[in-house]
């Protein structure tokens, strides 16, 4: 194995040279790096979310903010309005202080994983990633996909997430010293498109004569699966309450769960406990259903409960914190998060 390390590199860029996937945010192969602020963007949005659902956002997010200058200057409200739908909002939160950060230093991102490191909310993936990907750093840049090949490829018998350590530096055994950027984004491709989880194309892989868990003939059986502890399941409700055919939303607490963004107010549910199933307003309530939705520590039901009749009280008396009546036609433009959208959904339904 050793022997080849070396070796594995060249077989890895000469491979991303004709198979790189074409992605918005990206220079073609061997080509100068791109916009170092498009190439933040991407990798914040990246976290967690796949190619597939972050290409709309990155063309919305770009198009509306061309530069982190514009981005830094919009408001909170709109920034995280154009999130909605992404998911895990503290990375919008981190995404526009970074902005401002970065554009009261003049606009300019630093050039070193350190520099970056030290930017609001950039934490050690996304420092090693742009300084590779825009800055040519080398820089050992380890996501869920590189995971995968790493694993595979060294027949890390250790699950996730104690394999981290040793995964980094496994990878930083075979980073080159150039093209730092096209050699993780081929890693990255590589795990997307051949080294998957499921029925990995080994016949297509350029690493295939030097892959441990292939030469046990079961590279499926990588990474090695730890047991999964239970998810529990929380309840909740939100409230649909109208009047002139808008609806009352509420802003969330800036911290915490779905923190900053707009919502059907709800009845406490939070990453800690079951909501209390008190409606904020007494009146008649009739329940609509519930949705479904998993968080990365519970899953939750939500039901929702509809205000019968059109709200007739004095709002900044009758209902808790601050909130706006939104119209009801233009509810996509609120920015709700997806889990109030699929609640609203619930509300506008045709009864059956
Ligand atoms: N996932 C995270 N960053 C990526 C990138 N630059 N290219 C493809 N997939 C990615």
């Amino acid at each position: 194995m050793d022997a080849s390390r070396d070796t594995i590199f060249r077989k890895v860029l000469d491979w991303y040279d004709v198979h790189a996937r074409t992605l918005p945010w990206r220079a073609a192969p061997g080509m100068p790096a791109p916009d170092p602020y498009r190439v933040w963007l991407s990798e914040v949005m990246l976290q967690q979310t796949t190619v597939a659902a972050v290409k709309d956002y990155f063309a919305k997010f770009t198009g509306r903010w061309p530069t982190v200058s514009d981005l830094a200057a919009a408001s909170d409200e709109d920034v995280m309005a154009a999130w909605a739908g992404l998911g895990y909002y503290a990375r919008a939160r981190n995404l526009l202080a970074c902005a401002r950060e970065v554009a009261a230093r003049g606009g300019t991102f630093p050039d070193s994983e350190e520099g970056l490191r030290a930017l609001p909310g950039l934490g050690a993936y996304t420092a090693a990633a742009v300084a590779a990907i825009a800055f040519g750093r080398r820089a050992v840049v380890v996501d869920a996909n590189v995971e995968r090949v790493v694993t595979r490829l060294f027949a890390l018998e250790e699950a996730l997430p104690g394999s981290r350590p040793a995964i980094r530096a496994l990878t930083d055994t075979i980073t080159p010293e150039y093209r730092a950027g096209d050699f993780a984004q081929a890693l990255m491709d590589m795990g997307a498109t051949v080294c998957t989880t499921r029925a990995p194309r080994c016949l297509l892989c350029p690493i295939a004569a030097d892959c441990a868990a292939r030469a046990l003939g079961e590279p499926e059986r990588f990474p090695v699966k730890a047991p999964k502890k239970a998810r529990p399941t929380r309840k909740g409700r939100a409230f649909w309450i109208e009047r002139d055919e808008r609806v009352w939303l509420v802003r969330r607490a800036g911290k915490g769960l779905l923190g900053g963004m707009r919502a059907l107010p709800d009845d406490g549910w939070s990453a800690r406990a079951d909501g209390h199933g008190e409606p904020p307003v007494a009146g008649r309530w009739d329940s609509a259903g519930r949705v479904g939705h998993v968080f990365t520590h519970f899953a939750l039901e939500l039901g929702l409960s509809v205000h019968l009749g059109e709200f007739r009280g004095d709002p900044s008396v009758d209902l808790p914190g601050e909130g706006e009546w939104w119209p009801i036609d233009r509810l996509d433009e609120a920015g709700l998060p997806t889990l109030f959208a699929k609640a609203a959904a619930l509300a506008l339904a045709e009864p059956a």
